[in-house]
C-alpha cells in the first residue's frame, strides 16, 4: 500500500472538485483530486451550458477565462414562447448583468489543463475510493488504482462527487436531512451539428410539452423537449425528433430551429433535493454532491462554483489565520444562496412544463403566470436577477 499526504482531499474532478484545487492552489493550500472515471471521459461528458455572470467573473479572477472570454457566447437576455409567440427578457436592461454559453465540458478542460500545467496532482480512474475517519483530525481516502491500494492522509476532504457519489453516504446516520421533489417528467437532450437560427436561448411553453432552443457553438445547437421519466430512446428516430422540435418550437413569425445531423442525444432525470448540512466532521460536500436543481434554470454547474468558493474562502482564512469560523459556517453560508436557487428553478419547471392530470385551474394559473412574467417589468426583473445568478456574498 502506498501511503500519500496532503492538506486536503478531493474527491471528484467535475467543476466543483477542479475549481476547487485550483482555487486552493491560488492560495498555496496542497491538494489531491480523485476521479473514478478517466480524463477523457470527464472531458467529453456533454452537460451544462449556461454560466452566470457570478461564475464567468470567478473563472475569469482565477485566471481560467481565457479561452472563455474568447470562444464564450455572450448572452443578453433569453426568449420566453406561449403558443408560438416570443418574448425577450433582455437581462442587460432589466439588471446590467448577462449570462455566457460555454459548455461544461470546455470549462473542465481549461480547469484540468490550469491544474497539470501548475504541477496539480490529479488522479483519474480511481477504483473502490472510501472515506474513513472523518470525525477525527486525520481523516484518510483509500483507492485502488490500477490493482494497487493507496491511502492519502488529509487534513480535510472536499466530496465533490456529484449526486451518485460516495461521499454523502459516509455522513453517520441520523445527521443529514434530505429534501426533495421529483418530476412527473424528463427532458430529452440532443445536440445538432446546426448553427444556430437565433442568437439567444428560447424556454417554449406548448400544449404538447416545454421544449429549449439552445446552443454551444456557432455550429452547434443544444436543444430539449420534455419527454416521459422513462421514456425510451430507442422509440427516437431523428426524424421523430426533429418534427417534435420543430412542432414545438416554431414561432407565428416564421422562426424555426435550424436542422443538421443529431450528434448526441439522450434522456435526463428532473429532481429537486437538498442534503443538509453539508459538512460534518472534516468532511465538507460541494455541488452536486449536496444538491440537483432541475435544469430548467441553469444552476447546477453555477452552485458548484458558489460553493467551492465558499470552501476555498473558508479553507484559506483557516490555513493563513487559524481561524476556523467560516469553516463552521460554510454550510450555512452556501444554503441561503443554494434555496434561493432551488426556489428559482422548481418555479422555472413549474411555469414551463405540462404537468399531466393538472385541473383546468392550474393550467389556466399556470399560463396567467407566465403571461405576467412577459408582460410586467417587475416580473421579468425577478427572472432575470435570479437568472444571470443572485450575488455570492450579502444575501
Ligand atoms: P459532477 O459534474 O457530477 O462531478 C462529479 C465527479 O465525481 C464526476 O466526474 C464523477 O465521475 C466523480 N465521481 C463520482 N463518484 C466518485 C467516486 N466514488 N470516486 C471518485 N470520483 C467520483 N447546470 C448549469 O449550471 N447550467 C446548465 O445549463 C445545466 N444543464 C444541464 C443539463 C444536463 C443534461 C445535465 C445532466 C445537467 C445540467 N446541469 C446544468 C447541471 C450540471 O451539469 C451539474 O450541476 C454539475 O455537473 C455539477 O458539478 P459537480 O462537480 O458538483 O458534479
Ligand atoms: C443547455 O444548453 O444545455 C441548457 C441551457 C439552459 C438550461 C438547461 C440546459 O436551462
Amino acid at each position: 500500500m502506498a501511503l500519500f499526504e496532503t492538506q486536503v482531499g478531493i474527491v471528484g474532478a467535475g467543476p466543483a472538485g477542479l475549481m476547487l484545487s485550483h482555487l486552493l492552489h491560488l492560495k498555496g493550500i496542497h491538494s489531491i483530486v480523485l476521479e473514478a472515471k478517466s480524463r477523457t471521459y470527464c472531458e467529453e461528458r456533454v452537460r451544462a451550458g449556461v454560466l452566470e455572470h457570478t461564475s464567468v467573473q470567478m473563472l475569469c479572477k482565477a485566471g481560467v477565462g481565457e479561452r472563455l472570454q474568447r470562444e464564450g457566447l455572450r448572452h443578453e437576455g433569453i426568449e420566453l414562447g406561449l403558443n408560438g409567440k416570443r418574448h425577450r427578457i433582455p437581462f442587460v436592461e432589466l439588471t446590467g448583468k448577462c449570462v455566457t454559453v460555454y459548455g461544461q465540458q470546455e470549462v473542465v478542460k481549461d480547469l484540468i489543463a490550469q491544474r497539470l500545467a501548475d504541477g496539480g496532482d490529479l488522479r483519474f480512474e480511481c477504483g473502490e475510493v472510501s472515506l474513513e475517519g472523518i470525525a477525527t483530525e486525520r481523516p484518510r481516502i483509500r483507492m485502488n488504482r490500477y490493482g494497487d491500494i493507496d491511502e492519502i492522509h488529509c487534513e480535510y476532504i472536499a466530496g465533490c462527487d456529484g449526486f451518485r457519489g460516495i461521499s454523502r453516504g459516509v455522513f453517520p446516520e441520523g445527521t443529514l436531512s434530505i429534501y426533495e421533489r421529483s418530476y412527473p417528467f424528463a427532458w430529452l437532450g440532443i445536440l445538432a451539428e446546426a448553427p444556430p437560427s437565433q442568437e439567444e436561448l428560447i424556454y417554449m411553453h406548448h400544449q404538447r410539452g416545454f421544449a429549449l432552443y439552445s446552443m454551444r457553438s456557432p455550429r452547434i445547437t443544444r436543444l430539449y423537449l420534455q419527454c416521459a421519466p422513462d421514456e425510451d430512446i430507442a422509440q427516437w428516430s431523428d426524424d421523430r425528433i426533429w418534427s417534435e422540435l420543430r412542432t414545438r418550437l416554431s414561432c407565428a413569425d416564421g422562426w424555426r430551429p435550424t436542422e443538421g445531423r443529431i450528434l448526441q442525444k439522450g434522456v435526463t432525470g428532473m429532481r429537486s433535493f437538498v442534503a443538509e448540512p453539508m459538512q460534518f466532521g472534516r468532511l465538507f460536500l460541494a455541488g452536486d454532491a449536496a444538491h440537483i436543481v432541475p435544469p430548467t434554470g441553469a444552476k447546477g454547474m453555477n452552485l458548484a462554483f458558489a460553493d467551492v468558493h465558499h470552501l476555498s474562502e473558508a479553507l484559506g482564512f483557516f490555513y493563513c489565520h487559524g481561524d476556523g469560523r467560516r469553516l463552521e459556517s460554510y454550510s450555512e453560508t452556501c444554503l441561503r444562496r443554494i434555496w434561493k436557487a432551488q426556489r428559482f428553478s422548481s418555479w422555472m419547471t413549474s411555469v414551463l412544463h405540462r404537468f399531466e392530470n393538472e385541473s383546468a385551474f392550474d393550467h389556466k394559473r399556470q399560463l396567467a403566470e407566465l403571461e405576467y412574467v412577459m408582460t410586467s417589468r417587475a416580473a421579468a426583473t425577478s427572472l432575470a436577477e435570479n437568472y444571470v445568478g443572485l450575488p455570492l456574498d450579502g444575501i
